[in-house]
């Protein structure tokens, strides 16, 4: 699939990393910037990740800062895109598995290379399960997001 993948400043130093590893998955990056350490605000790319995917560009993100929690914050406010931060294997697929993840979100002053090539794996081979109580719970969300109201 093709994967889109953003960095502020602060996620600039992995984003070599997590490009080699979405290749290594086999499949197929789509750089989105940024494409210096140079300073920049992450909702910028979260934005582009967001566009990105709600185009059908790409069908899933992965969005690094230096935290991972700003550009989580900001890709969850974009209607469609469901983000979170997942510092360990686990989380990484059961997010998409159970929830729905569409973008990953990691922090590059919080994890090394290894573990985000980890994550990225685990990520990208992971797929929503389409259980009737985890399809529940996503409609449940997707409704929040329309009108407030989980039901
Ligand atoms: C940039 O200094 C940093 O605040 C940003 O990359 C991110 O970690 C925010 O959550």
């Amino acid at each position: 699939m093709r994967v889109a993948i953003a960095c502020d400043h602060g996620g600039f130093p992995l984003k070599t990393a997590i490009i080699a590893a979405v290749e290594a998955a086999g499949h197929q990056p789509v750089d989105l910037g940024a494409f210096s350490a140079e300073s920049s605000d992450y909702p910028d790319f979260a934005e582009k990740i967001g566009r990105s995917i709600l185009s059908g560009e790409t069908e899933r993100g992965i969005l690094v800062c230096g935290s991972g929690a700003g550009a989580c914050i900001a890709a969850n406010k974009i209607r469609g895109i469901y983000a979170s931060v997942c510092h360990d294997t686990y989380s990484a697929h059961q997010a998409v598995e159970h929830d729905a993840m569409n973008v990953l979100c990691l922090g590059a002053r919080v994890i090394g290379v290894e573990l985000a090539r980890e994550l990225v794996a685990a990520y990208l081979a992971a797929q929503f399960s389409n259980e009737e109580r985890h399809a529940r719970r996503v409609g449940k969300v997707r409704r929040i997001e329309e009108t407030g109201n989980p039901s």
